[in-house]
């Protein structure tokens, strides 16, 4: 009647793939217990980490929540404690953690009545919340694990992509708010022909560098002419990660989700030590805060 979860930080956009495409960690996440209780409806009673509301309608988890109890109409209500580990605003997926995680729990203490396509449909409602949109590119990493790509929004089809054996996820998060809602407001309405033929010829080879273990396609690809270039100019000194990320040996460096914080990949824990050692280096120079972790891409 009671479960204790870890929803994980997830890393969406992966440079080309724009509110389709992300990947999960494995070594950050919030953590949340849901209680089963026989007085009917969802209550939180514990938020600690962030200052987030307790009132459930204004609470990404809270929203997310009501989706699939307005749904499943089950016999009981529901509590729930938060412990809060992802920043708000980091651009790790911190309200798609806390979405996700909700769900998934209830659906547990239900008996698993829905698929993670149905769960991601619930979470989807509170992230909006929070971004101002529904996209599942936070969340089906978070659900599903690994690499996802969200293949339609309406109705949701989420793919699960292969995750080479030996890929590295270095981050770095500088302790700066970026609003996910104007971080999408800055964004052009309509692209050059030839910054989208670009794009979809990176995503492509994306997928397919994934599915056949090429980590140097997978470098190359690593690319974003659309986003990039209006996004990077919200997070300082970006362009020097990106390069210190990249002299050190990673094969990709972009902006995660919406920012501030940085992601690399690297083939091995090695290299990824290395990147994250170097990007340090860049950020301990600077006034700003900013904490750093690395993590392997299951
Ligand atoms: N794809 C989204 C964005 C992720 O970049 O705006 C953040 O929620």
């Amino acid at each position: 009647n009671e479960i204790k979860i870890f929803s994980p930080a997830t890393v969406a956009n992966v440079s080309c793939g724009f509110d389709v495409l992300g990947f999960c960690l494995d070594t950050v996440g919030d953590e949340m217990v849901i209680k089963k209780t026989q007085e009917k409806g969802i209550k939180i009673t514990k938020i600690e980490g962030f200052n987030l509301p307790l009132e459930v309608k204004k609470n990404v988890a809270g929203v997310a929540a009501l989706a699939i109890y307005n749904d499943a109409k089950p016999e009981c209500g529901f509590e729930i404690e938060i412990y809060k580990k992802i920043k708000p605003g980091s651009g790790i997926g911190s309200s798609s953690a806390s979405a996700s995680g909700v769900v998934f729990a209830i659906n547990e203490l239900l008996g698993k009545p829905y698929s993670k396509t149905q769960l991601s449909t619930f979470a989807m409602k509170g992230e909006a919340v929070a971004s101002g949109s529904e996209h599942a590119d936070n969340i089906a990493p978070g659900i599903f694990g690994g690499f996802t790509l969200v293949k339609s929004n309406h109705p949701l089809k989420i793919l699960e992509l292969p995750t080479p054996t030996n890929l590295y996820a270095t981050l770095i998060h500088p302790q700066i708010e970026v609003k996910t809602s104007e971080a999408r407001d800055i964004l052009p309405k309509s692209i050059p022909m030839e910054n989208a033929i670009t794009q979809w010829s990176n995503l492509g080879s994306l997928v397919h560098a994934l599915h056949t273990n090429d980590y140097h396609l997978l470098g190359d690809s690593l690319q974003d002419v659309i986003v990039e270039p209006y996004r990077s100019k919200l997070i300082p000194h970006y362009n020097d990660v990106k390069e210190a990320a990249l002299n050190n040996g990673a094969l990709g460096c972009g902006i995660s989700g919406s920012g501030p914080s940085i992601f690399s990949l690297s083939e091995s824990l090695e290299t990824a030590k290395k990147v994250e050692k170097a990007i340090q280096e860049i950020y301990s120079k600077t006034e700003i805060e900013f904490y750093t972790f690395t993590s392997k891409i299951n």
